[in-house]
């Protein structure tokens, strides 16, 4: 199968929901503390705090977008409700059962319906086993035989995430990064789990194979009914793959909303800072002259974070409050929990405080789009990616339905598109 394939993003379309099934994962107070140890006898002399009390639901068939700065603890946070990490506080519960503690026996029974796919199909995949070896491993390490066989059922999941069959014993070198990544969904498709936590899936991909995986992970929800946890730093995927999305900064969730009303309306300062770095290609607005909110500063240590509300060190709208006093994530609209004490497009939680903090005049600048275009240029490339295919698929989904109504055949260019995405 060739990897420079027609490329079509669906798009969600507007008002769909995916979020009404049952709960199927439950996340409350979820901590990770690392420790870190001195000298010969190894004392701890500190941790570094990248879970710092996490809460969520993630309700079957939808997905949740996880997006923040690098070290704010989406890795982390994938493997504790993966339990690839034991937690050091708080509670995940599956399916309604506890499994914050389970041990290894304890989890057997969950590893078939709980699976992960890394960011790295170079080093996710070793390199001494087949890929017939590799996506066939689960059913060994879980003592299932399917039916037909183990040999058959793999071939059967290669050509599901759209690889040849016939390629049962070739070795990963000899595939391509998008097709190992593919490798990497069919091993963690192969014992039919109920929630797959994707650690950046694509990030590792060049941008136009983004889209190809992006485009079969959706496919492979449609089909299998799965529930997707999606890490990623780039909004501009998560965006067209999440139901909602947890914006994460220093350990912590503080927004976590519907996409839609994210993208509309942030309510967060630091989502609003994310969202202002991603170009959004606009025809509309292509000659007029916009502005950046550009954070200034680096992001605080995960070892002693910053009082009461961690982003105060670099929010422009801090505040003494934000400095004493930890805001907590609640619901400010319906589909939409921030946590803030002056959110962006609500009332001002603490409006008796209005003195800005001295670090908060100098915590952002507003920067002109041209300063930063070559900066953002590879999120340009991706975001222009990401959009152009959704139009496309938009656009073929439409003329589709047109020759639908009509009761003829879907036009020729649909046909192309779907059997070189079946392939
Ligand atoms: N095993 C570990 N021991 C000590 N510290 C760790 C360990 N794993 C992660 N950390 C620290 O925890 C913090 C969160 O790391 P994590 O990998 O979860 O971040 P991330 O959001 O996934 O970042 P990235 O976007 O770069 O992948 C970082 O400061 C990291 O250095
Ligand atoms: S306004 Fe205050 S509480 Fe809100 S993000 Fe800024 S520092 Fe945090
Ligand atoms: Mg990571």
């Amino acid at each position: 199968m060739s990897d420079e394939k027609a490329v079509t993003i669906p798009a969600q379309s507007e008002g769909e929901d995916r979020t009404g099934g049952e709960v199927l994962l439950k996340v409350t107070g979820l901590q990770k503390h690392f420790p870190i140890k001195k000298g010969l006898l190894q004392r701890q002399v500190g941790a570094v705090h990248a879970v710092d009390g996490l809460d969520f639901e993630v309700r079957s068939g939808e997905t949740l977008g996880v997006v923040g700065e690098s070290g704010c603890g989406k890795s982390t946070m994938g493997r504790l409700i993966t339990r690839l990490l034991e937690p050091t506080g708080g509670k995940v519960e599956f399916q309604g059962k506890d499994i914050t503690h389970l041990g290894v026996a304890g989890m057997r029974p969950l590893r078939r319906d709980v699976q992960m796919i890394f960011q790295d199909p170079y080093s996710s995949l070793n390199p001494r086993h087949t890929i017939g070896t590799i996506i066939g491993a689960p059913f060994k390490l879980q003592g299932v035989e399917p039916e037909g066989g183990i040999k058959k059922e793999v071939q059967r999941l290669l050509s599901v995430v759209g690889l040849n069959p016939e390629h049962y014993n070739r070795y990963p070198h000899e595939f391509s990064g998008g097709q190992r990544q593919r490798i990497g969904i069919a091993r963690a498709l192969a014992l039919n789990p109920k929630l797959v936590v994707a650690d950046e899936p694509v990030s590792a991909l060049d941008v136009s194979i983004q889209a190809q995986v992006v485009n079969l992970l959706d496919d492979l929800q449609e089909e299998l009914g799965l529930t997707y946890v999606i890490i990623a730093h780039d909004l501009s995927v998560v965006r067209h793959v999440s139901d909602r999305i947890a914006v994460m900064y220093l350990g912590k969730i503080v927004e976590l909303a519907d996409r839609d009303l994210l993208y509309k309306s942030p309510m967060h300062p630091y989502t609003k800072a994310l969202m202002s770095a991603v170009p959004i290609p606009d025809p509309r607005r292509k000659n007029a002259k916009s502005e950046r909110i550009l954070l200034k500063g680096d992001v605080p240590s995960p070892i002693s974070p910053p009082s009461g509300c961690r982003f105060h060190t670099r929010c422009w709208k801090a505040t003494e409050i934000c400095k004493t006093t930890e805001p907590k994530l609640i619901e400010l609209r319906p589909g939409q929990q921030v946590a803030c004490h002056h959110p962006e497009n609500f009332a001002d939680q603490a409006p008796q405080d209005t003195v800005l903090l001295t670090a908060a005049k100098e915590a952002a600048e507003l920067v002109a789009d041209e300063v930063l275009a070559e900066s953002a240029e590879t999120s340009a490339a991706v975001a222009a990616e990401v959009e152009a295919a959704a139009e496309a698929a938009e656009e073929v989904e439409a003329a589709a339905e047109t020759e639908a109504a009509k009761g003829t055949k879907a036009p020729k260019e649909t046909q192309v598109t779907k059997e070189a995405d079946e392939k």
